[in-house]
């Protein structure tokens, strides 16, 4: 009970959690699963936490939704449902516990509200953003509308609800080409991801006019880099995430969401693999494909990895950061994910 009763808990920074022998005995099966992917070296730390946020978790009736992007020990050891952003916005809307503790992003535990309004939806760290969200704002929409009337915006995921309230509809990089597919319209909007607009273009004989935003990981990769992984490793596979510039996705085997990417690796089971996306997804996977080796050109997203045990652990304690949406925004921007839903789930 002293890891449960947040008076009688001790804050995590001031004073670890102790491995003590009942911790390591009980933990060790979870340590089997993921001992490939974390140094023993770190699993004392680790292990008192596990067995913490497992128990806070059924005495707050709380889920944990994660995103393919968390450290293995989040993914693996304390996560109820994993899977990508479209994944995670319909598995909120069936959540049936009081409490959804979102690790991921910010506009993820912001889609977890709008599917799942009546549930208090945490994240444990408000800060983690995505360069995507913040390239682009409600009067940028605003001023698109204006330049194009009558022209559908389709927003990607990635953005506020805020963002999301003045599109038509919402797409993810696992329905993007649908969703754009769906309009009669010539031509289509999309919103803010350059380069998955520019590789939905490929995909549609739509024009696509698109926002200039960026993933600050995905747009590091080069076809360079790439290249030169190949000539290194001969009979590697290559998969990109469509956040990818196009030269990166042009110069891979193939490109789809990150469960789109997770799922060709189950099926294909290559002898060795790169995966061109955030760097914590080949621990992820590895974990679940022994054989399979990952050459890991590594980046990652320092918004990500702002989501720890340490602040899940206070999440769930103190029940913070609670998400809330202005009720008028949370309207508009809920018929915008809903339709998606609809279109292409
Ligand atoms: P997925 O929807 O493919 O999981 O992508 C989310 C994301 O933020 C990728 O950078
Ligand atoms: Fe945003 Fe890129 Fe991080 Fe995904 S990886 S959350 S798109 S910054």
């Amino acid at each position: 009970m002293a890891y449960i009763e947040k008076e009688f808990a001790p804050t995590v920074a001031d004073n670890p959690l102790p491995y003590t022998p009942e911790v390591a005995r009980e933990m060790a099966p979870l340590y089997e699963k993921v001992k490939e992917v974390i140094p023993p070296v770190e699993w004392p730390q680790m292990a008192p936490l596990i067995k913490a946020i497992n128990e806070l978790k059924k005495q707050r009736n709380a889920v944990i939704l994660a995103h393919n992007y968390m450290t293995p020990e989040i993914f693996h050891c304390i996560s109820d449902f994993m899977g990508d952003s479209l994944q995670l916005a319909v598995e909120a809307s069936k959540v049936d516990a009081d409490v959804i503790l979102q690790c991921g992003v910010h506009f993820m535990a912001e889609t977890s509200k709008l599917m799942n309004p009546a549930k208090t939806v945490l994240i444990s760290d408000s800060k983690a953003g995505c360069s995507l969200a913040e390239s682009i704002t409600p009067q940028d929409v605003r001023a698109l509308r204006e330049a194009y009337p009558g022209v559908p915006i389709v927003t990607y995921v990635n953005t506020s609800a805020a963002v999301k309230a003045e599109c038509d509809i919402c797409c993810t990089s696992s329905n993007a080409v649908k969703i754009v597919e769906s309009f009669d319209s010539d031509k289509v909007i999309m919103v803010p991801d350059e380069y998955l607009a520019k590789y939905v273009a490929t995909q549609t004989d739509k024009e696509i006019i698109a926002w200039k935003g960026h993933c600050e990981v995905h747009e590091r990769f080069t076809a360079t880099e790439l290249e030169e992984y190949r000539e290194a490793n001969p009979g590697m596979k290559i998969i990109a995430h469509p956040e990818c510039p196009p030269e990166v996705i042009e110069a891979s085997d193939f490109t789809g969401s990150t469960s789109g990417m997770i799922n060709w690796v189950k099926d294909n089971r290559p002898n060795k693999v790169m995966l061109v996306t955030e760097c914590s997804m080949s621990d992820n996977v590895a974990v679940e494909t022994p054989g399979v080796e990952f050459i890991r050109p590594c980046n990652f997203c320092p918004h990500m990895k702002r989501i720890s045990l340490n602040n899940v652990y206070e999440a769930l304690l103190d029940l913070k950061e609670e998400v809330t949406i202005d009720p008028a925004v949370a309207k508009k921007a809920r018929a915008s994910v809903e339709r998606m839903i609809q279109v292409a789930s």
